[in-house]
């Protein structure tokens, strides 16, 4: 039988560094899985039917605990008796559930904070007696009943770090999940393996048996093909189902005409060394053709999502494959909105995209808890092409939603040739390695040019670079004039439908990477 996980679950009350505790837990060796702050210990209990629970933290949140709807915890987990450590929000919360006194600070605390430890125990083990901390909260706790003892404070937060006396509860104002709390990584690891004792058993080389052996169970004797589009997601899944499934398998590579320039021939190339069955299906016609008319991007994305299956089905009515692998990973699935009270930010093609109805037997989706920079070091531990595990990610849908509005097959020239040159441009600069993405957008406006004696009328073409790390967040890169005065100058000239090149200066949040 092969070893549970330990598992920290962190409680999601819609913290903007949320995601940020999960890959700081995952970065000690210890999995963890970000989950609805109102889950029961039922759902608890069946996730611990896979994963050894150890832990729970509450996450940040931008609610106030006395709003008429603020979000609660189910009380019902407290009786799972697991380790609690509650973060800013989070801390508030437990102090109010116990009838702590919580009210809004006289003076909200916002950036570097100094805190005195009034006691290095637990969390705070080996902690100087003054630590610097990130704060962001309006809310304070100022008192707490005689089961808790507090073992911190600054100035105007007299409880900034608390503990239960008998119970593994804790509580920390403050952001220990970014760098700016200097000793923060600390504070996390002794609550990971001081207060609830967690094995780091989360390894990347156990995982890939693990992944292997998944596939392998749920496909048993049947065949399965995979969705292949060349990125490293797709591509690590097609390789570890080539390992666990050999000739069972059949890689589409699905053409839809939205690829940018040269890539579809470089795709088949790779793939075509790889001695896997390996189809490359002609799609271009009839995606263009389901797409006229359609200006929304989530219905883009949805026609999109529904076309692949359809054109999946057909090549797997024919090998007779019953399963479809998909390259989904954890940020596919927490965009496309699979968290409870969250929002759909976008329907990722793969995810939510889906039609409702597919002749599949199942979707087998190995990466499904992954971020991206997991996947990448699975990919060099599968020994994957350089080309593959350094391609910047690239949308399944393509350029379709990097050409705002309606598409038509000019636009898609445009869009390629455009693409074609910020990529050329950025890498003989050598920026390539501090960027996570760089493209155009083709934006659905016009504008008036002059080009030679005359007047033009033509598009406006956007500039986007972005640096991020797990594209849950992103900065605009600050690009050097220079590079992006010669990506401008080469677009207008050598694209002669485009009148005006402009730089997306905006991060995410509050932007998405992608325009659509
Ligand atoms: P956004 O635009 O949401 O994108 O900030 C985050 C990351 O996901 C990529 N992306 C997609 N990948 N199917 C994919 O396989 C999709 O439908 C999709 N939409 C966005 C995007 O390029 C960025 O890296």
């Amino acid at each position: 039988m092969q070893t549970k996980y330990d598992t920290i679950l962190i409680l999601d009350f819609g913290g903007q560094y949320c995601h940020l505790i999960g890959r700081r837990v995952r970065e000690q060796g210890v999995y963890s899985e970000i989950v609805p702050h109102d889950i029961t210990p039922e759902e608890v209990r069946k996730i611990g039917e896979k994963f050894n629970v150890k832990g729970l933290i509450l996450s940040g949140g931008p609610a106030s605990v006395y709003e008429p709807n603020a979000p609660q915890i189910n009380f019902a987990i407290l009786e799972l008796r697991l380790p609690v450590l509650g973060l800013c929000y989070g801390h508030q919360l437990i102090a109010q559930m116990v009838k702590g006194k919580v009210k809004p600070a006289e003076c909200r605390e916002y950036g570097f904070a100094e805190v005195v430890i009034d006691k290095p125990v637990g969390v705070l083990k080996g902690m100087k007696p003054k630590e610097v901390v990130w704060m962001s909260h309006g809310d304070t706790v100022f008192e707490l009943p005689a089961e808790f003892e507090t073992l911190a404070h600054t100035e105007s937060c007299p409880v900034a770090a608390y503990r239960h006396k008998t119970r593994a509860i804790y509580g920390l104002q403050w952001h220990p999940e970014v760098v700016h709390t200097k000793n923060g990584t600390q504070m996390l690891r002794n609550f990971i393996f001081d207060v609830c004792c967690c094995e780091a058993n989360w390894k990347m080389e156990d995982l890939i048996g693990k992944m292997v052996n998944e596939i392998r169970t749920e496909v048993g004797n049947s065949t399965a093909i995979i969705g292949l589009s060349g990125g490293i997601d797709s591509s690590v899944a097609t390789a570890l189902a080539a390992r666990a499934l050999g000739d069972k398998l059949t890689a589409v590579f699905v053409d839809h005409g939205f690829m940018r320039e040269g890539e579809p021939e470089a795709i088949s190339r790779t793939f075509q060394k790889f001695g896997i069955n390996f189809v490359v299906a002609d799609a271009q016609k009839r995606f263009m053709e389901k797409l006229k008319g359609v200006v929304d991007p989530e219905k883009k994305r949805k026609v999109i999502g529904k076309e692949f299956i359809r054109v999946f089905e057909e090549v797997a009515e024919k090998s007779g494959a019953q399963y479809l692998i998909q390259g989904t990973i954890y940020p596919d699935r927490i965009e496309s909105g699979f968290r409870k009270n969250s929002d759909v930010i976008k329907s990722h093609h793969n995810v939510a995209g889906l039609p409702s109805k597919i002749k599949f037997k199942k979707i087998v989706e190995p990466l499904r808890d992954l971020y991206k920079d997991e996947v990448r070091k699975v990919a060099l531990m599968l020994g994957l092409p350089k080309e593959i595990v350094n391609r910047q990610p690239f949308p399944g849908p393509g350029l379709a939603v990097r050409i705002i509005g309606e598409l038509d097959e000019e636009k898609v020239k445009v869009a390629k040739k455009t693409d074609a040159i910020v990529r050329e441009e950025i890498e003989k600069a050598g920026l390539e390695k501090k960027l996570w993405q760089y493209f155009t957008v083709l934006t659905d406006t016009k504008a008036t040019g002059v080009k030679g004696d005359s007047r033009a009328y033509g598009y406006v073409v956007a500039v986007r670079a972005a640096e991020s790390q797990e594209a849950m967040t992103a900065n605009f890169a600050q690009i050097p004039y220079p590079v992006l005065e010669k990506i401008s100058t080469r677009i207008t000239n050598e694209v002669p439908e485009v009148t005006r090149v402009v730089y997306d200066v905006t991060h995410k949040p509050p932007a998405t990477i992608e325009w659509e």
